[in-house]
Protein backbone atom coordinates (compact mmCIF):
# COMPACT_ATOMS: atom_id res chain seq x y z
CA UNK A 1 0.00 0.00 0.00
CA UNK A 2 1.01 3.64 -0.46
CA UNK A 3 0.71 6.03 1.96
CA UNK A 4 -2.12 8.94 1.51
CA UNK A 5 -1.65 12.15 3.79
CA UNK A 6 -4.82 14.41 4.30
CA UNK A 7 -5.56 17.73 6.33
CA UNK A 8 -8.94 18.07 8.12
CA UNK A 9 -8.72 21.75 9.14
CA UNK A 10 -11.85 21.62 11.34
CA UNK A 11 -13.42 25.54 10.89
CA UNK A 12 -16.65 27.13 10.92
CA UNK A 13 -18.91 27.70 7.44
CA UNK A 14 -21.89 29.37 6.97
CA UNK A 15 -24.32 27.16 5.07
CA UNK A 16 -27.90 27.43 3.73
CA UNK A 17 -30.20 25.11 4.17
CA UNK A 18 -34.24 25.20 4.18
CA UNK A 19 -33.96 29.13 3.78
CA UNK A 20 -32.22 29.33 7.19
CA UNK A 21 -28.63 30.18 6.70
CA UNK A 22 -26.22 29.15 9.92
CA UNK A 23 -22.56 28.68 11.08
CA UNK A 24 -21.83 25.30 11.29
CA UNK A 25 -18.39 23.19 11.87
CA UNK A 26 -16.84 21.54 9.11
CA UNK A 27 -13.92 20.30 8.02
CA UNK A 28 -12.32 22.20 5.07
CA UNK A 29 -15.60 24.56 5.05
CA UNK A 30 -17.63 21.70 3.12
CA UNK A 31 -20.90 19.91 3.93
CA UNK A 32 -20.43 16.95 4.14
CA UNK A 33 -17.05 16.77 4.27
CA UNK A 34 -13.81 15.78 1.93
CA UNK A 35 -14.57 12.13 0.78
CA UNK A 36 -11.38 10.12 1.58
CA UNK A 37 -10.97 7.55 -1.00
CA UNK A 38 -7.61 4.91 -0.39
CA UNK A 39 -7.19 1.19 -1.52
CA UNK A 40 -6.70 -1.95 1.32
CA UNK A 41 -3.39 -1.69 2.47
CA UNK A 42 -3.01 1.78 2.37
CA UNK A 43 -1.43 3.70 5.20
CA UNK A 44 -3.25 6.84 5.96
CA UNK A 45 -2.24 9.90 7.72
CA UNK A 46 -4.86 12.77 8.68
CA UNK A 47 -3.94 15.85 10.43
CA UNK A 48 -6.77 16.83 11.89
CA UNK A 49 -6.49 20.70 13.45
CA UNK A 50 -8.87 22.25 15.31
CA UNK A 51 -10.04 25.97 14.55
CA UNK A 52 -13.41 26.26 15.91
CA UNK A 53 -14.35 26.93 19.43
CA UNK A 54 -15.46 23.61 20.89
CA UNK A 55 -13.68 20.09 21.33
CA UNK A 56 -13.71 17.62 18.98
CA UNK A 57 -12.14 13.90 17.50
CA UNK A 58 -12.86 12.06 14.76
CA UNK A 59 -13.43 8.52 14.00
CA UNK A 60 -12.71 6.37 11.25
CA UNK A 61 -16.25 4.28 11.56
CA UNK A 62 -15.79 0.45 10.48
CA UNK A 63 -11.54 0.82 10.57
CA UNK A 64 -10.72 -1.81 12.52
CA UNK A 65 -7.05 -0.25 13.93
CA UNK A 66 -5.34 -3.29 14.49
CA UNK A 67 -2.71 -2.51 16.99
CA UNK A 68 -3.71 1.30 16.70
CA UNK A 69 -6.40 1.89 18.85
CA UNK A 70 -5.27 5.25 19.63
CA UNK A 71 -6.46 6.58 16.25
CA UNK A 72 -10.00 5.07 16.82
CA UNK A 73 -11.09 8.76 17.95
CA UNK A 74 -14.02 8.39 20.92
CA UNK A 75 -13.40 11.31 22.72
CA UNK A 76 -12.85 10.34 26.06
CA UNK A 77 -12.60 6.74 24.98
CA UNK A 78 -9.36 6.01 22.80
CA UNK A 79 -8.71 9.94 23.54
CA UNK A 80 -8.83 13.09 24.74
CA UNK A 81 -10.68 16.11 22.76
CA UNK A 82 -8.46 17.84 20.53
CA UNK A 83 -9.13 21.47 22.24
CA UNK A 84 -8.94 24.89 19.92
CA UNK A 85 -5.45 25.31 18.59
CA UNK A 86 -4.50 22.19 18.91
CA UNK A 87 -3.82 19.49 16.21
CA UNK A 88 -3.89 15.85 16.08
CA UNK A 89 -2.27 13.24 13.52
CA UNK A 90 -4.49 10.30 13.05
CA UNK A 91 -2.46 7.32 11.82
CA UNK A 92 -3.34 3.80 10.78
CA UNK A 93 -3.10 1.33 8.09
CA UNK A 94 -6.36 -0.67 6.36
CA UNK A 95 -5.61 -3.79 7.37
CA UNK A 96 -7.76 -6.64 5.42
CA UNK A 97 -10.87 -4.22 4.31
CA UNK A 98 -12.04 -2.77 1.75
CA UNK A 99 -15.65 -1.17 1.01
CA UNK A 100 -18.00 1.84 1.96
CA UNK A 101 -17.30 2.82 5.74
CA UNK A 102 -17.46 6.54 6.92
CA UNK A 103 -15.67 9.24 9.13
CA UNK A 104 -17.27 11.24 11.76
CA UNK A 105 -16.72 13.39 14.49
CA UNK A 106 -16.87 11.50 17.91
CA UNK A 107 -18.48 13.61 20.73
CA UNK A 108 -21.11 15.08 21.63
CA UNK A 109 -23.63 16.00 18.75
CA UNK A 110 -20.77 17.24 16.31
CA UNK A 111 -20.97 14.63 13.73
CA UNK A 112 -24.45 16.26 12.34
CA UNK A 113 -22.42 18.37 10.24
CA UNK A 114 -19.10 16.95 10.52
CA UNK A 115 -18.68 13.46 8.64
CA UNK A 116 -17.84 12.17 4.98
CA UNK A 117 -17.59 9.27 3.18
CA UNK A 118 -14.58 7.01 3.48
CA UNK A 119 -14.23 4.99 0.59
CA UNK A 120 -11.90 1.56 0.42
CA UNK A 121 -10.92 0.11 -2.89
CA UNK A 122 -9.31 -3.27 -3.36
CA UNK A 123 -5.90 -3.74 -3.90
CA UNK A 124 -4.79 -2.59 -7.25
CA UNK A 125 -5.74 -5.31 -9.67
CA UNK A 126 -8.19 -7.12 -7.26
CA UNK A 127 -11.39 -7.16 -9.02
CA UNK A 128 -15.42 -6.92 -7.20
CA UNK A 129 -16.99 -10.08 -7.05
CA UNK A 130 -19.34 -8.82 -9.42
CA UNK A 131 -18.89 -7.17 -13.06
CA UNK A 132 -17.10 -3.68 -12.82
CA UNK A 133 -19.63 -1.20 -12.57
CA UNK A 134 -19.23 1.82 -14.81
CA UNK A 135 -19.34 4.87 -12.23
CA UNK A 136 -19.63 4.71 -8.60
CA UNK A 137 -21.51 7.45 -6.58
CA UNK A 138 -21.36 7.68 -2.35
CA UNK A 139 -25.03 8.97 -1.23
CA UNK A 140 -24.20 9.74 2.06
CA UNK A 141 -28.09 10.35 4.12
CA UNK A 142 -27.78 13.05 6.95
CA UNK A 143 -30.04 15.03 8.99
CA UNK A 144 -30.21 18.80 9.45
CA UNK A 145 -31.26 20.78 12.00
CA UNK A 146 -32.60 24.72 11.54
CA UNK A 147 -31.22 25.15 15.02
CA UNK A 148 -27.84 24.60 16.22
CA UNK A 149 -27.30 20.72 16.97
CA UNK A 150 -25.19 21.36 20.25
CA UNK A 151 -28.14 23.42 21.49
CA UNK A 152 -30.57 20.43 20.69
CA UNK A 153 -28.53 18.02 22.60
CA UNK A 154 -27.61 20.79 25.76
CA UNK A 155 -31.11 21.22 25.85
CA UNK A 156 -32.63 17.58 26.18
CA UNK A 157 -29.55 16.55 28.34
CA UNK A 158 -31.03 19.66 30.78
CA UNK A 159 -34.44 19.06 30.87
CA UNK A 160 -33.99 15.13 30.50
CA UNK A 161 -36.99 15.46 27.87
CA UNK A 162 -36.85 14.28 24.19
CA UNK A 163 -34.16 16.16 21.64
CA UNK A 164 -36.06 18.29 19.29
CA UNK A 165 -36.13 16.45 16.08
CA UNK A 166 -34.24 17.42 12.84
CA UNK A 167 -35.83 19.41 10.24
CA UNK A 168 -35.14 17.81 7.40
CA UNK A 169 -33.18 14.40 5.83
CA UNK A 170 -30.60 14.91 3.37
CA UNK A 171 -28.73 13.29 0.39
CA UNK A 172 -25.46 14.66 0.19
CA UNK A 173 -26.21 17.45 2.29
CA UNK A 174 -28.89 17.80 0.28
CA UNK A 175 -32.87 17.83 1.54
CA UNK A 176 -34.52 17.84 -1.78
CA UNK A 177 -37.65 19.10 -3.40
CA UNK A 178 -40.41 17.72 -1.08
CA UNK A 179 -39.13 19.99 1.85
CA UNK A 180 -39.85 24.27 1.34
CA UNK A 181 -37.22 26.31 0.09
CA UNK A 182 -34.85 23.33 -1.27
CA UNK A 183 -35.38 22.69 -4.85
CA UNK A 184 -32.06 24.06 -5.64
CA UNK A 185 -30.79 21.91 -2.86
CA UNK A 186 -31.50 18.29 -4.54
CA UNK A 187 -28.94 15.70 -5.18
CA UNK A 188 -28.97 15.28 -8.88
CA UNK A 189 -27.23 11.71 -10.19
CA UNK A 190 -27.14 11.72 -14.09
CA UNK A 191 -26.95 8.80 -15.57
CA UNK A 192 -26.26 7.39 -18.99
CA UNK A 193 -28.82 3.89 -20.35
CA UNK A 194 -27.87 0.81 -19.98
CA UNK A 195 -25.24 1.21 -17.99
CA UNK A 196 -24.10 -0.31 -13.83
CA UNK A 197 -23.88 2.25 -11.34
CA UNK A 198 -22.37 1.22 -7.65
CA UNK A 199 -24.16 3.28 -5.32
CA UNK A 200 -22.23 3.26 -2.03
CA UNK A 201 -25.04 4.31 0.78
CA UNK A 202 -24.22 5.99 4.20
CA UNK A 203 -26.83 6.66 6.97
CA UNK A 204 -25.01 9.34 8.73
CA UNK A 205 -28.11 10.12 10.39
CA UNK A 206 -28.64 10.94 14.09
CA UNK A 207 -31.67 9.41 15.33
CA UNK A 208 -33.38 7.43 12.09
CA UNK A 209 -33.43 4.54 10.63
CA UNK A 210 -34.10 4.75 6.52
CA UNK A 211 -35.99 3.24 4.05
CA UNK A 212 -34.36 4.06 0.75
CA UNK A 213 -35.62 3.59 -3.15
CA UNK A 214 -35.59 4.56 -6.74
CA UNK A 215 -38.65 4.93 -8.16
CA UNK A 216 -39.15 2.27 -11.28
CA UNK A 217 -36.13 1.03 -10.78
CA UNK A 218 -34.65 -2.30 -9.03
CA UNK A 219 -31.40 -2.80 -6.29
CA UNK A 220 -29.32 -5.35 -6.27
CA UNK A 221 -27.18 -5.30 -2.87
CA UNK A 222 -23.97 -6.44 -2.90
CA UNK A 223 -21.95 -5.02 0.42
CA UNK A 224 -22.82 -4.40 4.06
CA UNK A 225 -20.55 -2.76 6.42
CA UNK A 226 -17.96 -2.89 3.66
CA UNK A 227 -18.11 -6.83 3.51
CA UNK A 228 -19.42 -8.37 0.41
CA UNK A 229 -22.80 -10.47 0.99
CA UNK A 230 -24.28 -12.89 -1.58
CA UNK A 231 -25.94 -10.87 -3.80
CA UNK A 232 -29.50 -9.94 -3.76
CA UNK A 233 -32.58 -7.82 -5.57
CA UNK A 234 -34.44 -5.67 -3.91
CA UNK A 235 -36.71 -2.25 -4.58
CA UNK A 236 -36.24 -0.89 -0.99
CA UNK A 237 -33.55 -1.04 1.01
CA UNK A 238 -33.51 -0.47 5.01
CA UNK A 239 -30.11 1.23 6.89
CA UNK A 240 -30.09 1.76 10.08
CA UNK A 241 -28.08 4.88 11.89
CA UNK A 242 -24.26 3.94 11.24
CA UNK A 243 -24.64 1.23 8.47
CA UNK A 244 -23.27 1.33 5.36
CA UNK A 245 -24.56 -0.91 1.85
CA UNK A 246 -23.44 -1.44 -1.69
CA UNK A 247 -26.31 -1.68 -4.00
CA UNK A 248 -25.78 -2.16 -8.01
CA UNK A 249 -28.09 0.30 -10.24
CA UNK A 250 -28.85 -0.94 -13.81
CA UNK A 251 -30.21 1.89 -15.86
CA UNK A 252 -32.55 0.92 -18.28
CA UNK A 253 -31.34 0.01 -22.04
CA UNK A 254 -33.42 2.98 -23.50
CA UNK A 255 -33.66 6.66 -22.02
CA UNK A 256 -36.82 6.68 -20.98
CA UNK A 257 -39.21 9.90 -21.29
CA UNK A 258 -39.31 10.36 -17.62
CA UNK A 259 -37.34 11.62 -14.63
CA UNK A 260 -37.42 9.59 -11.47
CA UNK A 261 -37.34 10.02 -7.65
CA UNK A 262 -34.99 8.32 -5.17
CA UNK A 263 -36.28 9.00 -1.41
CA UNK A 264 -35.36 8.22 1.71
CA UNK A 265 -37.66 8.37 4.81
CA UNK A 266 -37.58 6.61 8.30
CA UNK A 267 -38.40 3.13 9.81
CA UNK A 268 -40.10 4.13 13.09
CA UNK A 269 -41.19 1.20 15.44
CA UNK A 270 -42.22 3.42 18.49
CA UNK A 271 -44.52 6.03 18.88
CA UNK A 272 -43.63 9.67 19.90
CA UNK A 273 -42.02 12.76 18.32
CA UNK A 274 -40.11 12.44 15.11
CA UNK A 275 -39.86 13.36 11.69
CA UNK A 276 -41.40 11.32 9.40
CA UNK A 277 -40.38 13.47 6.45
CA UNK A 278 -39.01 12.44 2.90
CA UNK A 279 -35.69 13.24 1.43
CA UNK A 280 -36.06 13.36 -2.47
CA UNK A 281 -33.11 13.39 -5.26
CA UNK A 282 -33.34 12.77 -8.79
CA UNK A 283 -32.22 9.95 -10.70
CA UNK A 284 -31.71 11.75 -13.89
CA UNK A 285 -31.01 10.35 -17.40
CA UNK A 286 -28.38 12.12 -19.51
CA UNK A 287 -30.49 12.57 -22.38
CA UNK A 288 -29.13 15.74 -23.98
CA UNK A 289 -25.06 16.54 -24.17
CA UNK A 290 -24.33 18.38 -21.04
CA UNK A 291 -23.67 22.12 -22.73
CA UNK A 292 -27.38 22.01 -23.56
CA UNK A 293 -28.87 20.17 -20.77
CA UNK A 294 -29.31 22.93 -18.75
CA UNK A 295 -31.69 24.80 -21.11
CA UNK A 296 -33.87 21.58 -21.11
CA UNK A 297 -36.42 21.85 -18.39
CA UNK A 298 -36.44 18.32 -16.86
CA UNK A 299 -39.81 19.50 -15.01
CA UNK A 300 -41.53 18.74 -18.84
CA UNK A 301 -40.76 14.98 -18.60
CA UNK A 302 -43.36 13.21 -16.04
CA UNK A 303 -41.84 12.49 -12.30
CA UNK A 304 -42.15 8.98 -11.41
CA UNK A 305 -42.16 8.33 -7.49
CA UNK A 306 -40.85 5.37 -5.74
CA UNK A 307 -43.42 3.74 -3.01
CA UNK A 308 -42.01 3.13 0.50
CA UNK A 309 -42.98 0.35 2.70
CA UNK A 310 -44.75 1.89 5.95
CA UNK A 311 -43.46 3.87 8.63
CA UNK A 312 -43.98 1.01 10.85
CA UNK A 313 -43.24 -1.69 8.43
CA UNK A 314 -41.49 -4.05 10.99
CA UNK A 315 -41.93 -7.49 8.77
CA UNK A 316 -40.37 -5.50 5.55
CA UNK A 317 -37.30 -4.98 8.12
CA UNK A 318 -37.21 -8.32 9.46
CA UNK A 319 -37.39 -9.80 5.97
CA UNK A 320 -35.01 -7.41 4.60
CA UNK A 321 -32.39 -7.97 7.27
CA UNK A 322 -32.98 -12.17 7.13
CA UNK A 323 -31.73 -11.47 2.93
CA UNK A 324 -28.09 -10.47 4.30
CA UNK A 325 -25.75 -13.42 4.04
CA UNK A 326 -21.97 -12.99 4.04
CA UNK A 327 -20.33 -14.46 0.69
CA UNK A 328 -18.91 -17.58 2.70
CA UNK A 329 -16.71 -17.99 -0.70
CA UNK A 330 -13.01 -19.23 -0.76
CA UNK A 331 -11.56 -15.73 -1.74
CA UNK A 332 -14.11 -14.08 0.29
CA UNK A 333 -14.67 -17.00 3.58
CA UNK A 334 -16.68 -16.08 6.88
CA UNK A 335 -14.61 -16.77 9.53
CA UNK A 336 -17.16 -17.18 12.30
CA UNK A 337 -16.13 -18.46 15.56
CA UNK A 338 -17.22 -21.79 16.26
CA UNK A 339 -16.30 -22.33 19.81
CA UNK A 340 -16.87 -19.70 22.23
CA UNK A 341 -14.98 -18.83 25.17
CA UNK A 342 -17.33 -15.97 27.00
CA UNK A 343 -21.05 -15.44 26.93
CA UNK A 344 -22.62 -12.31 27.48
CA UNK A 345 -26.45 -11.22 27.56
CA UNK A 346 -27.27 -8.19 27.57
CA UNK A 347 -30.37 -5.96 27.67
CA UNK A 348 -30.29 -2.69 25.89
CA UNK A 349 -33.21 -0.36 26.28
CA UNK A 350 -34.55 3.48 27.33
CA UNK A 351 -35.30 3.97 31.50
CA UNK A 352 -35.35 6.80 33.42
CA UNK A 353 -33.09 8.91 36.22
CA UNK A 354 -33.69 10.94 38.51
CA UNK A 355 -35.10 14.54 38.52
CA UNK A 356 -31.45 16.45 39.75
CA UNK A 357 -32.70 19.66 38.60
CA UNK A 358 -33.76 21.62 41.87
CA UNK A 359 -36.98 23.80 41.54
CA UNK A 360 -37.54 22.54 38.19
CA UNK A 361 -39.85 19.54 36.79
CA UNK A 362 -37.84 17.67 34.07
CA UNK A 363 -39.43 16.45 31.16
CA UNK A 364 -39.02 12.78 31.07
CA UNK A 365 -41.64 9.93 32.13
CA UNK A 366 -43.56 11.08 35.29
CA UNK A 367 -40.95 13.94 36.03
CA UNK A 368 -37.59 12.07 35.80
CA UNK A 369 -35.00 11.98 33.06
CA UNK A 370 -34.65 10.11 30.38
CA UNK A 371 -31.40 7.65 30.67
CA UNK A 372 -30.75 3.94 28.25
CA UNK A 373 -28.98 1.62 29.35
CA UNK A 374 -27.17 -1.84 28.49
CA UNK A 375 -27.32 -4.58 31.72
CA UNK A 376 -29.67 -1.47 33.29
CA UNK A 377 -25.92 0.71 33.54
CA UNK A 378 -26.17 4.12 31.75
CA UNK A 379 -22.47 4.80 30.86
CA UNK A 380 -20.61 8.01 32.24
CA UNK A 381 -17.75 8.98 29.99
CA UNK A 382 -14.55 9.87 32.11
CA UNK A 383 -12.70 12.95 31.93
CA UNK A 384 -9.44 11.45 31.39
CA UNK A 385 -9.67 8.75 28.11
CA UNK A 386 -10.27 4.97 29.31
CA UNK A 387 -7.29 3.86 26.37
CA UNK A 388 -4.68 6.14 28.16
CA UNK A 389 -6.07 4.76 32.13
CA UNK A 390 -5.85 1.22 30.59
CA UNK A 391 -2.52 1.65 28.92
CA UNK A 392 -0.56 2.89 31.71
CA UNK A 393 -2.10 1.21 34.14
CA UNK A 394 -4.01 3.96 35.93
CA UNK A 395 -7.73 2.92 35.49
CA UNK A 396 -8.60 3.10 39.46
CA UNK A 397 -10.92 5.40 39.61
CA UNK A 398 -11.05 5.89 35.76
CA UNK A 399 -13.16 2.75 35.35
CA UNK A 400 -14.16 -0.25 36.65
CA UNK A 401 -13.61 -3.48 35.32
CA UNK A 402 -16.70 -5.24 36.52
CA UNK A 403 -19.31 -5.11 34.01
CA UNK A 404 -22.29 -7.70 34.93
CA UNK A 405 -22.19 -10.44 31.81
CA UNK A 406 -26.18 -10.65 32.18
CA UNK A 407 -28.39 -8.49 33.73
CA UNK A 408 -28.74 -9.29 37.60
CA UNK A 409 -32.44 -9.54 37.57
CA UNK A 410 -34.33 -12.00 35.42
CA UNK A 411 -37.34 -10.16 33.60
CA UNK A 412 -39.70 -10.75 30.65
CA UNK A 413 -38.84 -8.79 27.82
CA UNK A 414 -42.45 -9.17 26.65
CA UNK A 415 -44.21 -9.36 29.72
CA UNK A 416 -45.99 -6.18 31.82
CA UNK A 417 -43.46 -3.17 32.17
CA UNK A 418 -41.83 -3.09 35.63
CA UNK A 419 -42.83 -0.45 37.58
CA UNK A 420 -39.44 0.63 38.08
CA UNK A 421 -37.31 1.74 35.09
CA UNK A 422 -34.43 3.55 36.74
CA UNK A 423 -30.99 3.09 35.37
CA UNK A 424 -28.02 2.95 37.29
CA UNK A 425 -24.56 5.20 36.34
CA UNK A 426 -21.15 4.00 35.94
CA UNK A 427 -18.01 3.35 33.82
CA UNK A 428 -17.77 -0.23 33.56
CA UNK A 429 -16.10 -2.12 31.37
CA UNK A 430 -15.62 -6.17 30.18
CA UNK A 431 -11.89 -7.23 30.49
CA UNK A 432 -10.85 -9.62 27.79
CA UNK A 433 -8.00 -12.23 27.37
CA UNK A 434 -6.30 -11.52 23.97
CA UNK A 435 -8.24 -13.50 21.20
CA UNK A 436 -11.32 -14.71 23.19
CA UNK A 437 -14.03 -15.66 21.14
CA UNK A 438 -17.19 -13.80 22.66
CA UNK A 439 -21.26 -14.46 21.90
CA UNK A 440 -23.39 -11.69 22.91
CA UNK A 441 -27.23 -11.65 23.32
CA UNK A 442 -28.52 -8.54 22.85
CA UNK A 443 -32.03 -8.11 24.15
CA UNK A 444 -33.94 -4.88 23.93
CA UNK A 445 -36.42 -4.52 26.61
CA UNK A 446 -38.75 -2.31 25.13
CA UNK A 447 -39.58 -0.61 28.58
CA UNK A 448 -39.72 3.06 27.18
CA UNK A 449 -40.31 3.69 23.91
CA UNK A 450 -40.04 0.88 21.40
CA UNK A 451 -37.15 1.76 18.71
CA UNK A 452 -35.00 -0.55 17.37
CA UNK A 453 -31.47 0.08 18.49
CA UNK A 454 -28.50 0.13 16.08
CA UNK A 455 -25.72 -0.94 18.06
CA UNK A 456 -22.21 -0.26 17.00
CA UNK A 457 -18.87 -1.86 17.68
CA UNK A 458 -15.42 0.12 17.38
CA UNK A 459 -12.29 -2.51 16.36
CA UNK A 460 -14.27 -5.64 15.06
CA UNK A 461 -16.43 -6.80 12.79
CA UNK A 462 -18.93 -9.19 14.29
CA UNK A 463 -20.97 -11.77 12.69
CA UNK A 464 -24.75 -11.75 13.24
CA UNK A 465 -25.39 -15.78 13.76
CA UNK A 466 -29.50 -15.37 15.54
CA UNK A 467 -32.03 -12.76 15.65
CA UNK A 468 -35.75 -13.33 16.84
CA UNK A 469 -38.67 -11.06 18.12
CA UNK A 470 -39.72 -12.03 21.85
CA UNK A 471 -37.43 -12.94 24.66
CA UNK A 472 -34.22 -15.06 24.09
CA UNK A 473 -34.21 -18.21 25.16
CA UNK A 474 -31.15 -19.72 25.65
CA UNK A 475 -32.30 -23.43 25.22
CA UNK A 476 -34.03 -23.34 22.21
CA UNK A 477 -32.69 -20.64 19.91
CA UNK A 478 -29.01 -21.65 19.89
CA UNK A 479 -29.90 -24.49 17.87
CA UNK A 480 -30.65 -22.05 14.62
CA UNK A 481 -27.90 -20.07 14.45
CA UNK A 482 -26.30 -19.54 11.41
CA UNK A 483 -22.70 -20.42 11.44
CA UNK A 484 -22.43 -20.88 7.61
CA UNK A 485 -22.91 -17.97 6.39
CA UNK A 486 -24.33 -15.14 8.40
CA UNK A 487 -23.86 -11.44 7.95
CA UNK A 488 -20.44 -9.77 9.20
CA UNK A 489 -21.08 -6.63 9.88
CA UNK A 490 -19.84 -3.24 12.55
CA UNK A 491 -23.30 -2.05 13.10
CA UNK A 492 -26.76 -4.15 13.70
CA UNK A 493 -30.39 -3.32 14.22
CA UNK A 494 -31.50 -4.84 17.97
CA UNK A 495 -35.03 -5.01 16.91
CA UNK A 496 -37.64 -3.65 19.05
CA UNK A 497 -38.92 -6.03 21.21
CA UNK A 498 -36.29 -8.60 19.83
CA UNK A 499 -32.73 -9.82 20.09
CA UNK A 500 -29.77 -10.34 18.07
CA UNK A 501 -26.82 -12.77 18.65
CA UNK A 502 -23.39 -11.95 17.30
CA UNK A 503 -20.09 -13.54 17.99
CA UNK A 504 -16.71 -11.85 17.64
CA UNK A 505 -12.62 -12.83 18.12
CA UNK A 506 -11.45 -10.29 20.46
CA UNK A 507 -7.85 -10.30 18.58
CA UNK A 508 -7.64 -6.50 18.31
CA UNK A 509 -5.71 -5.30 21.81
CA UNK A 510 -6.94 -1.83 23.32
CA UNK A 511 -10.26 -0.15 24.42
CA UNK A 512 -13.60 -0.57 22.18
CA UNK A 513 -16.66 1.30 22.48
CA UNK A 514 -19.79 -0.22 21.89
CA UNK A 515 -23.10 2.25 21.39
CA UNK A 516 -26.13 2.64 19.90
CA UNK A 517 -25.73 4.39 16.71
CA UNK A 518 -28.92 6.33 17.73
CA UNK A 519 -27.54 9.59 18.73
CA UNK A 520 -29.83 10.29 21.43
CA UNK A 521 -29.77 6.79 22.76
CA UNK A 522 -25.86 7.21 23.06
CA UNK A 523 -26.71 10.33 25.23
CA UNK A 524 -28.50 9.34 27.41
CA UNK A 525 -26.04 6.21 28.35
CA UNK A 526 -26.68 3.32 26.13
CA UNK A 527 -23.10 2.77 25.23
CA UNK A 528 -20.01 0.28 27.33
CA UNK A 529 -16.62 -0.55 26.72
CA UNK A 530 -14.17 -3.43 26.26
CA UNK A 531 -10.87 -3.82 27.04
CA UNK A 532 -9.15 -6.48 25.33
CA UNK A 533 -5.98 -7.31 26.71
CA UNK A 534 -2.08 -7.44 25.28
CA UNK A 535 -1.35 -11.11 23.26
CA UNK A 536 2.08 -11.99 23.67
CA UNK A 537 3.71 -11.76 20.21
CA UNK A 538 4.82 -8.49 18.95
CA UNK A 539 1.85 -8.26 16.42
CA UNK A 540 -0.91 -8.89 18.98
CA UNK A 541 0.07 -5.98 21.48
CA UNK A 542 -1.50 -2.73 21.28
CA UNK A 543 1.40 0.43 20.04
CA UNK A 544 2.34 3.33 22.34
CA UNK A 545 0.71 6.33 22.13
CA UNK A 546 1.88 9.12 19.73
CA UNK A 547 3.36 11.63 21.00
CA UNK A 548 1.33 14.48 19.78
CA UNK A 549 -1.95 12.54 21.58
CA UNK A 550 -4.25 15.22 22.77
CA UNK A 551 -4.06 16.35 26.70
CA UNK A 552 -7.61 16.47 29.23
CU1 LIG B 1 -19.97 5.74 14.12
CU2 LIG B 1 -18.82 5.18 17.96
O1 LIG B 1 -19.41 5.48 16.08
CU1 LIG C 1 -30.75 2.77 20.83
Amino acid sequence: GITRHYKFNVKLQNVTRLCHTKSIVTINGQFPGPRIVAREGDHLLIKVANHVQNNISIHWHGIRQLQTGWADGPAYVTQCPIQTGQSYLYNFTIVGQRGTLFWHAHISWLRSTVYGPLIILPKRGVPYPFAKPYKEVPLIFGEWWNADPEEVISQALQTGGGPNVSDAYTINGLPGPLYNCSIRDTFKLKVKPGKTYLLRLINAALNDELFFSIANHTLTVVEADAVYVKPFETDTILIAQGQTTNVLLKTKPHFPNATFFMTARPYVTGLGTFDNTTVAGILQYDLFPSKTLSTISIKKLPLYKPVLPPLNDTSFAANFTSKLRSLASFQFPANVPHKVDKRFFFTIGLGTSPCDQQNQTCQGPNGTRFAASVNNVSFSLPTTALLQAHFFGQSNGVYSPDFPSSPRIPFNYTGNPPNNTMVSNGTKMVVLPYNTSVELIMQDTSILGAESHPLHLHGFNFFVVGQGFGNFDPNKDPANFNLADPVERNTVGVPSGGWVAIRFQADNPGVWFMHCHLEIHTSWGLKMGWVVLDGKLPNQKLLPPPADLPKC
